[in-house]
Parts: C-alpha cells; sequence; structure tokens
C-alpha cells in the first residue's frame, strides 16, 4: 500500500510554501502527495498581495470526493481562512478520521502580521485542536491561542506547550524559530512528557516555507509508518529533513526576497 499523505491548504504560486511546498515535502520523503485547496493566493518571495478564498462548502466537497475513493494514511493542515472553513474541516476530519492530524495553526506571519480574524482563532481554539493529533504552532501563534504574552526562552516554550496540551490535541510541537539564539530550538509536549530539539540556527534567507516544510514532513513520514505516530521520533527526522533543505536553499536562487527551501537536496542529479 503505497503511503498517501493529504495536504488541505492554500497555493503559493512562488512554490515555497502551502500546497506547493508540502507536495514536495511528501514528494521527497517517500509519500504520495495529495491536497485539498482552501485559498488561491497571488504571492511571490518577497510577499503576499492577495488571496481569493475557497468557500467552506466546496473545501468540504473535495474533502468528501477525495476520501470516498482515496485511503489517506496522514493529514496536515495548514491555512485554513475564515472561520467557516475551520468549522468545516474540523467536522469532515472528526467524521472520516483520515489518518494522524498534524495541524499547522497558521495565524500569524513572520512579519508579526495576524492573518485571520478573532472568529477563526477562536474556531481553531475550540473546534479544531480537539480533533489534531499534533499542532505545530509558531510564538506568536502560541500566545494567541492562550491569550498571553508570546514565550521568550525555552522554560515558557515548555510552560505554553503543556498548557496547549490542556486545549486538546493529542501533542505540541511549539517552534522556537522566532526566538533567536544559536541553535533553533522547538519543544514538544504530548502526554507522557516533553523534549527539546536543537539545530544549529542557519544563517540564510531562504527561510519561506520552513513551517510549511516541518509540518508536512512530520506528516508524510507519520503516513509512512502507519500505526500510533512516534512523535519524538518523526519530529527529530523531520528536522534534520528541513536542516539540509534550508542548508541548501539559497543555492536555488529563486527570487529576490525570501527564497525557498530546497526540498530535493541530495535528491536531485548533481
Ligand atoms: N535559521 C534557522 N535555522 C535552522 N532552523 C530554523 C531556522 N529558522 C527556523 N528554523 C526551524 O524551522 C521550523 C519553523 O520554525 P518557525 O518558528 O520559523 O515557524 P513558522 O513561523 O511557522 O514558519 P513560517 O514563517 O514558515 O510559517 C522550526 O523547526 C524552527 O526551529
Ligand atoms: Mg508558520
Amino acid at each position: 500500500m503505497t503511503p498517501t499523505a493529504l495536504t488541505v491548504a492554500g497555493s503559493d504560486p512562488s512554490g515555497g510554501a502551502g500546497i506547493q511546498a508540502d507536495l514536495k515535502t511528501f514528494s521527497a520523503l517517500g509519500a504520495y502527495g495529495t491536497a485539498v485547496l482552501t485559498a488561491l493566493t497571488a504571492q511571490n518571495t518577497r510577499g503576499v498581495t492577495g488571496v481569493h478564498a475557497v468557500p467552506a462548502a466546496f473545501v468540504g466537497q473535495q474533502l468528501h470526493t477525495l476520501l470516498d475513493d482515496v485511503e489517506v494514511h496522514a493529514t496536515k493542515l495548514g491555512m485554513l481562512g475564515s472561520a467557516e472553513v475551520v468549522r468545516e474541516v474540523a467536522a469532515v476530519l472528526a467524521a472520516r478520521r483520515p489518518g494522524p492530524v498534524v495541524c499547522d495553526p497558521v495565524m500569524v506571519a513572520t512579519s508579526g502580521d495576524r492573518l485571520i480574524d478573532d472568529e477563526a482563532v477562536a474556531a481553531v481554539r475550540d473546534d479544531l485542536l480537539p480533533v489534531a493529533d499534533l499542532i505545530t504552532p509558531n510564538v506568536p501563534e502560541a500566545a494567541a491561542l492562550l491569550d498571553v504574552v508570546p514565550a521568550t526562552d525555552v522554560d515558557g516554550l515548555l510552560e505554553q506547550a503543556r498548557a496547549l496540551l490542556g486545549l486538546g490535541p493529542g501533542a505540541v510541537l511549539l517552534k522556537g524559530g522566532h526566538l533567536g539564539g544559536t541553535d533553533s530550538v522547538d519543544v514538544l509536549a504530548t502526554a507522557t512528557g516533553t523534549t527539546v530539539t536543537r539545530r544549529p540556527r542557519l544563517s540564510t534567507t531562504a527561510t519561506h516555507g520552513t513551517g510549511c516544510t516541518l509540518s508536512s514532513a512530520v506528516t508524510a513520514l507519520a503516513a509512512r509508518a502507519g500505526g500510533r505516530p512516534d512523535w519524538p521520533a518523526l519530529v527529530e527526522e523531520a528536522r534534520d529533513y528541513l536542516q539540509r533543505s534550508l542548508a541548501a536553499g539559497a543555492s536555488l536562487g529563486i527570487g529576490s526576497g525570501h527564497g525557498p527551501v530546497h526540498h530535493f537536496a541530495g535528491i536531485w542529479p548533481a
């Protein structure tokens, strides 16, 4: 049986984030990729100039039609946009359980801009987190979900990761990419304890889509592993993949802003 992963997310025409990054990551890590689109964006490596949302009912129709035919072994959720789409996706997932669900609660851009309104944040907190097996917020997203000030150090990450676990997801990977420091530190909280994952912080402008790439890497590995995911092991392997992809990103030379990571580092012919 071919390991099959699903991404539910928006399109990034520049190919570094969103659906495009997720499908590249699934492909690089040996999972067959399927995709349900929630939005089109007009975007390049310098920024987003527009968003065209897919109506919630049609997001639901895409999901049902796909799942009526294709067996999905793990699902990743990226940018969902509105409260209506969040509630629709949560309802379909609760009813159909397409493998472990990795939810990247995309709410706050690296620039600090809020990407979704307060009603959608509340819908993520109340409807989506309880059906997610793993959530992967960044520092400002964790703060928004908990309604507290952002963490500033690893102890703060650990405390907020445990607090997020109390909102209902199976596990929490709180990403510390925004904290700075010589290492980039993420923390994982599960029902059985916490682990800290460190990798040397790489100095590169090719950071477009790091969050999408990490969560889709974990999803692809979960699809391949089958059964109940061993999140600490999958997160370590996903970060190794992201680290290789980040290190090689600048060599692609795509765009003039924050370019993509290289999803096929070590795979493409030299
Ligand atoms: N310069 C870097 N070097 C190594 N790892 C990094 C670097 N920047 C971020 N990371 C890692 O990339 C992943 C994404 O973290 P980050 O906190 O930036 O998420 P994000 O804000 O959701 O990303 P995005 O802006 O792409 O959505 C984490 O595993 C983080 O530790
Ligand atoms: Mg992100």
